[in-house]
């Protein structure tokens, strides 16, 4: 049977395990799935000791996702521009193949739900790690304008620097929005972890305005709520992104790629 994990530090939520089975049993794939704990300092040796055992592949979380990118001995393009990777391949001649799918997963969330993003105006708030993530499966679906808005300008500014040879992106402050509403809206920051909300102007969500929130809770999140409270037709959180970053991972290691639906309401139903 082959062997996949996800390393992580806190790793004991990992939901990871639980989505890989149900896409396992959905493909009919015979595989093993495990959360493996990765001391702060000894992600290389714990990754390393699992490709010696015979693993596959894994998955990575926070906070070695930066420490993966180094990791892996080949990159794809969105890995290199997330400067992370979140899904590392052994390829048979012994190197390592990195990818990061957060991004894909994001856009594929979003798709399921029918909504398209070309020639659509998004406004990406944040400017960390989950942004850089997101920058290039975004622009590859032609948007009309990315705007990434952060409460750090200067962390946007270099963002779009980045990304500026992929398609129209731009940076600026919060309070440099102006009033023109956008199509979409994706939260990135980790503000709602505190319960905050990004200082942003109510106008630039109109009633035909998506919403999205990268992070998710059993409640709404700060953003859901505020979002919803302005009148937003349109809310999701990031829970499907979360699956669907999977199914992206699942399809590099297996070369089939498992729906993410019923999944999905599966973990809703779980989440509650
Ligand atoms: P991640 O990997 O989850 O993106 P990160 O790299 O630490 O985490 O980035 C956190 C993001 O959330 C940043 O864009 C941060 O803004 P700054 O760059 O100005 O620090 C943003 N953020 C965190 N708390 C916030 C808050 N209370 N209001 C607005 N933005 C916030």
């Amino acid at each position: 049977m082959d062997q996949y994990a996800v390393f992580g530090n806190p790793i004991g939520h990992s939901k990871s395990p639980m989505i890989h089975t149900f896409f396992a049993r959905q493909t009919a794939q015979d595989i093993s799935y495990q959360a493996i704990l990765a001391p702060v300092d000894g992600f290389e040796s714990a990754v390393q000791a699992f490709f010696s055992q015979g693993g596959k592949g894994c998955n990575v979380t926070v906070p070695f996702k930066e420490q993966a990118y180094v990791y892996a001995t080949q990159l794809t393009p969105r890995a290199k521009i997330a400067g992370a990777v979140n899904t590392l391949k052994r390829l048979d001649d012994g190197g390592v193949i990195g990818d990061n799918t957060d991004g894909e997963g994001l856009v594929q969330d979003l798709l399921l739900h029918g909504i398209s993003l070309a020639d659509k105006r998004i406004l990406l708030l944040g400017a960390g790690g989950a942004a850089r993530g997101a920058l290039l499966p975004l622009l590859e679906q032609k948007p009309a304008e990315l705007r990434i808005a952060n409460r750090t300008e200067a962390k946007a500014q270099a963002l779009a620097s980045l990304a500026a040879e992929f398609g129209p992106v731009s940076a600026s402050g919060f309070a440099e929005l102006g009033d023109t509403p956008f199509d979409l809206i994706i939260n990135s920051t980790s503000a709602s972890l505190s319960g905050d909300v990004p200082p942003i102007s109510e106008q630039l969500i109109a009633t035909d305005t998506v919403c999205y929130d990268m992070a998710y809770s059993e409640e709404d999140t700060a953003f859901v709520a505020w979002a919803k409270a302005q009148g937003s037709r349109y809310v999701l959180d990031g829970l499907g992104m979360l699956v669907a970053q999977a199914a992206e991972s699942f399809a590099i290691w297996r070369g089939i790629k498992p729906g993410t639906k019923s999944v999905l309401a599966e973990m809703r139903r779980n989440l509650g």
